[in-house]
């Protein structure tokens, strides 16, 4: 059996929370990220037989049965995670009932998966309906996002036009827009539905006055979302107070989703 610490899927969520923590978006114990596995990479690693411990996790994942997941742990800062993954994070599998865990491996200090676990699992079921392929869900409180949602309105159509409008790449790189939650409280089965909902339409979902939601194929796809959206709502902040002389029109944006290839949200383009 391989070193689990040298997994790629270890690496990769050490290497990301580092990453996160680094740019200031993951104060404390703030995000926390769920990867789905393929069984056949856990099993290179782990005796998949050999359950540590059970937890409830309160809510339905039936058609996650049998998935394996590794997600960052309740309490957990990021800033740590590199130096000791077996405590920050845990690989998981979700049992027949839906409802309960297995812990194969980690939260060696007793501790367990994120209190986000229902906005997660249910976002993974909602993008596998709609691609097979995604793996990733992030959800992390960058600062100038955050910043934004006390000053931007928090409407879908609007909050998306005035990032797509604050770089020329916004566009293409989330073209399916964002979608907005009001404030809701964070770590309910409630905040989970709404969020999963969400992504059925969108990759990226606002959490009002909280955070952000990504989710996609791979690390590297949903980061990159993420540090998009993060690096507009930045150059909203730093010019939202001072008078606008120039924008990227409605046209132009058509053009560069036309020219990538993208289909966009039209309905959130005033052409
Ligand atoms: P956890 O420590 O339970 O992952 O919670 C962090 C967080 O960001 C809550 O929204
Ligand atoms: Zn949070």
């Amino acid at each position: 059996m391989k070193n689990i610490l040298n997994a790629p899927f270890v690496r990769e969520m050490c290497e990301t929370t580092a990453n996160m923590y680094r740019l200031g978006w993951d104060e404390r114990n703030g995000g926390n990220i769920s990867y789905l596995l393929d069984e056949g990479e856990v099993a290179a690693y782990l005796d998949v037989r050999k359950v540590l411990r059970e937890i409830p996790t309160g809510f339905d994942a039936k058609p996650l049965a049998g998935k394996y997941f590794i997600v960052t742990g309740t309490g957990k800062y990021f800033k740590n995670v590199e130096k000791d993954p077996e405590t920050n994070l845990g690989v998981i599998r979700i049992k027949e009932d839906g409802t309960t865990a297995q812990l194969l491996w980690g939260y060696r200090d007793g501790g367990r998966f994120t209190s986000e676990l229902p906005a997660h699992l249910m976002s993974h079921m909602a993008r596998l309906s709609v691609d097979p392929e995604n793996r990733v869900v992030m959800h992390t409180h960058p600062t100038h996002t955050l910043a934004m949602n006390y000053v931007h309105e928090l409407d879908e159509k609007k909050f998306t036009h005035t990032l797509w409008e604050m770089c020329t790449e916004c566009i293409v790189v989330f073209p399916d827009g964002i979608g907005v939650l009001p404030w809701m409280l964070c770590g309910t089965n409630a905040i989970g539905e709404a969020t999963a909902e969400k992504m059925k339409e969108f990759r990226l979902v606002v959490w009002g006055m909280h955070g952000i939601y990504g989710a996609g194929r791979t690390m590297d796809e949903t980061f990159g979302l993420i540090e998009t959206v993060e690096k507009a709502a930045q150059i909203y902040m730093l010019t939202a107070h001072l008078p606008r002389k120039n924008t990227i029109r409605d046209g132009e944006m058509k053009s560069l989703a036309d020219l990538f290839g993208v289909k966009c949200r039209e309905d959130f383009l005033d052409l």
